[in-house]
């Protein structure tokens, strides 16, 4: 089924205290939210302790990635089966930062998105244009060859667990959002590219926006039929933002 996903990507932001205060701004206003799954992903620093705060609650708990690594010698790695150990279920893989700040390639990409589901951590894999690419009209060719290199050489049964997001680089933090129709119309693109390799199941994916999504925008953002939801940076530090963001459908 087509989820309606809202998350919250919280970056490197927060102390431990101000994380613990904010999920549980969260959790205060959850029954509002009637229509969206919610998902937050704090530091790993946090999600032992978010983990807990979320017992009992419908809120999912995601990391911002994974190691490309089982396990060994690989200092500051974090795996994907400490992550489940924790209580993490999803796992953000491939967001424009880590493939800019620390060099992750569509390759390196590929082989997280197997460490996840191999352990059971549900991908939420990021795709996006910067923006010389959008203004030489070459956007829609830089996802097509980002989804061919790595979504494209998973099995039918993975494809089916993957979240997609779109986050034009340009629309990250900047304040400046991709307009309504050009988000539909790159997710249409998504999903049809992912329509020709994985044929009806394409149906089924949700695929987020991510981008300078804030409660004033949300709502137009979230009406167009092919964006099921939002991948909240800035907006998701605010409790009551980011509930303004989930109940916006
Ligand atoms: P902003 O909402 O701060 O633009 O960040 C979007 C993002 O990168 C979410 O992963």
């Amino acid at each position: 089924m087509r989820k309606k996903i809202v998350a919250g990507n919280w970056k490197m932001n927060t102390v431990i205290s101000e994380g613990e205060n904010l999920v549980n701004g969260i959790l205060k206003r959850m029954n509002e939210v009637k229509n969206a799954t919610v998902i937050v992903a704090p530091p790993f620093t946090h999600l032992y302790l978010v983990a807990q705060l979320l017992k009992g609650s419908t809120i999912r708990l995601s990391s911002q990635n994974c190691a490309a690594e089982d396990s060994g010698a690989y200092t500051g790695g974090v795996s994907a089966k400490m992550l489940i150990s924790v209580g993490a279920q999803y796992c953000i893989i491939g967001h424009s930062e880590c493939r800019e700040y620390y060099g992750e390639t569509d390759e390196i990409l590929y082989v997280k998105l197997q460490q996840a589901l191999k352990n059971n951590l549900i991908p939420i894999f990021c795709v996006g244009e910067v923006l010389a690419e959008r203004e030489a009209n070459r956007h829609f060719n830089v996802v097509r060859v980002q989804l061919e290199n790595t979504l494209y050489r998973l099995n039918d049964i993975d494809f089916e667990k993957i979240i997609i997001a779109y986050e034009p680089v340009w629309a990250i933090g900047t304040g400046k959002t991709a307009s309504p129709e050009q988000a539909q119309e790159m997710h249409a693109f998504i999903r049809q590219t992912l329509s020709k390799k994985f044929g009806a199941k394409a149906d089924n994916t949700s695929i987020l926006y991510g981008g300078s999504v804030k409660p004033s925008n949300a709502k137009e953002i979230f009406a167009k039929p092919d964006v099921n939801g939002g991948l909240i940076g800035g907006a998701s530090l605010v409790a009551d933002d980011f509930i303004a963001i989930a109940t916006a459908f």
